[in-house]
């Protein structure tokens, strides 16, 4: 008997036959338009290994380059990775440092590839609080990629989802008491035109690395309908078999919207 694993990105081999990888299964008319990653565990798999934290950031890139290419490789229109958070600048200022250093680094290195997939790239968060040379990079790389087509590579950074719905309550009400809108108008729509995402369309499918079961401020309105998933495997571990597998269980769901399977099956 032959059981060879390969690398989770290739085949396995079981028993001499080549066994399918889940990418093979997906229906590729049933794919979820917008996947937001909550990409955590860096610090964990960098102490299992007796390492300091920022080695699990440093070795964190791969994961990232595996989701965006599955994403790319099935055609998934919009992905959102949560990248900082606006309370990850409470962390430890070396951390911080590393990761915005690591950040510039790796655009830098991936901005052709990015363009050369025709991504377009667009980041959403309070970028005014970044380093400079971080947000001229973004901005910059962002209008490179403005007319591609392949698909949207969203990057949250400094991102919270209570300051950016705060934010579009701010907004609303100056519109309101400039008279410029009228308070009957503020709907579910004008809320969401007011929000970074407003461009994209709400959240399919959300997937968490790490074992963590929460959403840590993120997307909370995007996600109202969004199925969840939660990964035990710590994201610099994370492959491209992983993220298909997550397609695979997403395209098993019943997605109701409060109606009944009944209403459903009768369409
Ligand atoms: C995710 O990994 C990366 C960021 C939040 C920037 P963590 O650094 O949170 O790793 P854990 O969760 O502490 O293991
Ligand atoms: C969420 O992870 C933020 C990012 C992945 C960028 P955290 O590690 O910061 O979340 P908590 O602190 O465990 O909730
Ligand atoms: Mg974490």
């Amino acid at each position: 008997m032959v059981f060879l694993t390969l690398s989770a990105d290739n085949l396995a081999i079981v028993n001499n036959k080549p066994m399918q990888s889940a990418k093979d299964q997906i229906a590729l008319d049933k794919l979820p338009k917008h996947v937001a990653v909550i990409m955590d565990g860096n610090g964990r798999w960098a102490k299992s290994r007796g390492e300091e934290r920022t080695f699990g950031h440093k070795n964190a890139i791969d994961a990232v380059r595996n989701a965006i290419n599955a994403c790319n490789e099935i055609g998934i229109p919009y992905l959102t990775l949560y990248t900082f958070s606006s309370e990850n600048w409470n962390r430890p200022n070396d951390e911080v440092s590393t990761l915005m250093n690591l950040l510039s680094k790796t655009l830098l290195l991936e901005a052709e590839e990015i363009h050369n997939k025709g991504l377009k790239l667009h980041v959403i968060g309070d970028i005014n609080l970044l380093p400079d040379l971080v947000r001229d990079q973004l901005l910059s790389l962002a209008d490179i990629t403005k007319d591609n087509k392949n698909g949207n590579l969203i990057l949250a950074l400094s991102y919270g989802s209570q300051k950016e719905m705060l934010k579009a309550v701010k907004e609303i009400s100056q519109e309101v008491k400039d008279g410029k809108l009228d308070i009957d108008d503020i709907t579910e729509e004008c809320f969401e035109n007011h929000l970074y995402t407003k461009n994209f369309p709400p959240v399919d499918l959300l997937i968490r690395t790490s074992g963590e079961v929460r959403i840590s401020n993120f997307l909370l309105w995007q996600i109202a309908y969004a199925e969840l998933q939660f990964l035990d495997v710590l994201w610099p571990d994370f492959t491209k078999e992983h993220f298909f597998q997550c397609i695979l269980d997403y395209q098993l769901k019943e997605r109701r919207y409060g109606k009944t399977s009944e209403q459903l099956d009768s369409k």
